[in-house]
């Protein structure tokens, strides 16, 4: 069987309108992806730099995690003015520089919006640390009295620890509480208050105005609180940023949809499709869809999608749920495997216990999963992943096929989790070390100095960008391709329809003119039926030949 016969394939998109429906999507996380000042930590002008590279990717959009002014407490998620770049990252000339050019290439540029808390340096938080319980400062938060031994209720932070810290009063007295759903340097919102509602009606039309095409909505299942914040104790079970059946007095209330819809009439006053993708981890999907009804936002990440196993009854499962109940609503579905906030699915996906969110692996976790099988994996679920119709979202570095940088060491831990639980969570800084671009050149190209604020681990530069490239069967020039193919198979904008394989552990189904098989199994199987006579287009894994697919992989044909 031939590998990759991508190139002859292609053929024009189709007019792409709403292209937020059939788009993939990158995700660059600012601090780790390019560094152009040498100090370690990526920045807007490096990302200028390498946007290149994105283009010949073959993506649509760019989504940059926060680059605004934060004391970078969680990361730059701990945001002290939403209207300007944090020096760390640049200035708002380096914001403008990088739009043009991200344009020019023909990428749209998503910022991402954290409107469920702000950074304790906030201005506004500031000033309701210096007026009195009961000011109207103070009601753009979430302040409490409490009993005197005690805390207004026993919510738990999604970091770990109380999800309420206490004041000082400004003569030294203890004073009121105030909530944070994650660490104690991001107070809540208290989204009640119409002066806090205004504020981000402000925010969008700033970066809107600057040519920015859309927004990530952080945590936008948290901003309401059930009334009377009653208490709750989460099933340590379940996953920590919601997720359950039963949703935690914190999570998915019915009032955020009033503040959606809301924004969405701000983004439609604006011309070129703007967008807005929500961030909530509500499930189930029914529940989700919520989120993107026509007249809220236009996406919704797929976090049930993310938290399968590689197993193929339970994916097709949830691909079935996904455009079900997505398209009950008018929306497409997304997809995607791997974002800053879990573990790399080159290595979640070899895992041997169920969804790892929130906790993240590092030295000291059993069973350490094998690199091999995690790469095998992850290239075969991408293969698919990218053939599915709707939306998709890729990590900066799934591309190159990153594993998790397991071998941290403690003292270069620096998300809060870490701290908060005392060690006892790794958290995620494991998929954050800055990526490679080239062998033999310090930090593997990502700075110019070698500087990194996380360590890159050995063997980060086997796999540079320039590596892969020159690498035929690299994960680079796999995933180049089937971009390629997507687009020209018009695979985003298409129709998915489940083919029979006979195997319960392979998957087989048709969208538009390609047909995907994609094996779950340990072993070779037989290819099913429906692909007697068709030309390989892609695939994740060499085949053997005959009519056999490879143990865990996928494979794109020509129907
Ligand atoms: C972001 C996290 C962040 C949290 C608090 C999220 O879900 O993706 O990285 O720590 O919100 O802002």
């Amino acid at each position: 069987m031939t590998e990759i016969r991508s190139l002859a394939e292609t053929r024009e998109p189709e007019a792409a309108a709403e292209w937020w429906r059939s788009s993939v999507i990158y995700q660059i996380y600012p601090r780790s992806f390019a560094d152009a000042n040498g100090d370690g930590m990526g920045d807007l002008p490096g990302i200028t730099a390498r946007l290149q590279s994105l283009a010949d990717l073959g993506v649509d959009a760019i989504w940059l995690s926060p680059f605004f002014t934060s004391p970078q407490k969680d990361a730059g998620y701990d945001v002290s003015d939403y209207c300007d770049v944090d020096p760390l990252f640049g200035t708002l000339e380096d914001y403008d520089a990088m739009v043009a050019r991200a344009h020019e290439l023909g990428l749209r540029v998503i910022v991402d919006l954290v409107p469920n808390h702000c950074s304790d340096q906030h201005p506004w938080f500031q000033q309701a640390l210096a007026t009195p319980p009961g000011s109207p400062e103070r009601d753009r938060f979430i302040f409490r009295d409490a009993p005197e031994s005690g805390l207004p209720n026993n919510w738990e932070s999604v970091f770990g620890g109380p999800m309420w810290t206490q004041t000082a009063n400004p003569d030294g007295t203890a004073g009121q509480y105030y909530l944070h759903i994650f660490d104690s340097s991001q107070p809540d919102f208290n989204w009640h208050n119409e002066q806090v509602r205004e504020m981000f009606r402000g925010v969008l039309r700033f970066w809107l105005d600057r040519g920015t095409d859309g927004f990530r909505v952080d945590v936008a299942h948290g901003l309401i609180k059930s009334d009377g914040l009653p208490d709750y104790a989460v099933d340590p079970a379940a996953a920590s940023m919601g997720g359950t059946e039963e949703l935690a007095p914190w999570w998915g209330q019915d009032g955020v949809h009033e503040i959606y819809r809301d924004w969405r009439r701000v983004l439609d006053e604006y011309d070129g499709e703007r967008v807005l993708c929500a961030e909530a981890w509500v499930s189930p999907l029914s529940l989700m869809a919520k989120w993107v009804r026509p007249d809220e936002m236009h996406q919704a990440f797929n976090f049930p999608y993310l938290s399968c196993d590689f197993n193929a009854a339970r994916i097709r499962a949830t691909i079935d749920e996904s455009l079900r109940e997505f398209s009950a609503v008018g929306a497409p579905s997304t997809w995607v495997l791997s974002n800053h906030d879990v573990v790399r699915h080159a290595t979640r996906l070899a895992l041997t216990e169920d969804n790892p969110q929130g906790e993240g692996i590092g030295p000291l976790t059993p069973n350490l999963p094998d690199t091999a099988i995690g790469l095998r994996r992850a290239r075969s679920a991408s293969t698919l992943m990218l053939a599915l119709p709707g939306g998709a979202y890729l990590y900066q570095g799934e591309e190159l096929g990153l594993p998790e940088a397991v071998e941290l060491p403690d003292e270069a831990r620096q998300d809060p989790t870490w701290f908060r639980t005392n060690g006892e969570r790794y958290g995620r800084d494991g998929c954050r070390v800055p990526i490679p671009w080239e062998a033999g050149v310090p930090a593997a190209g990502f700075s110019p100095t070698g500087e990194s604020w996380l360590p890159q681990p050995a063997g980060w530069e086997d796999y540079a960008r320039d590596v892969q490239r020159a690498t035929a069967d690299s994960t680079l020039n796999l995933y180049t391709a089937l971009l390629r193919l997507r687009r020209g198979h018009a695979l985003g904008a298409g129709t998915l329809a489940w083919l029979e394989t006979g195997d319960p552990e392979v998957l087989a189904f048709r969208n538009n003119d390609v047909v995907v098989v994609s094996s779950f199994a340990g072993s070779e199987r037989e290819l099913p039926a429906c692909t007697t006579g068709l030309a390989v287009l892609a695939s994740s894994a060499p085949q053997p030949s005959g009519r056999q697919i490879a143990a865990e992989s996928t494979v794109w044909f020509r129907a």
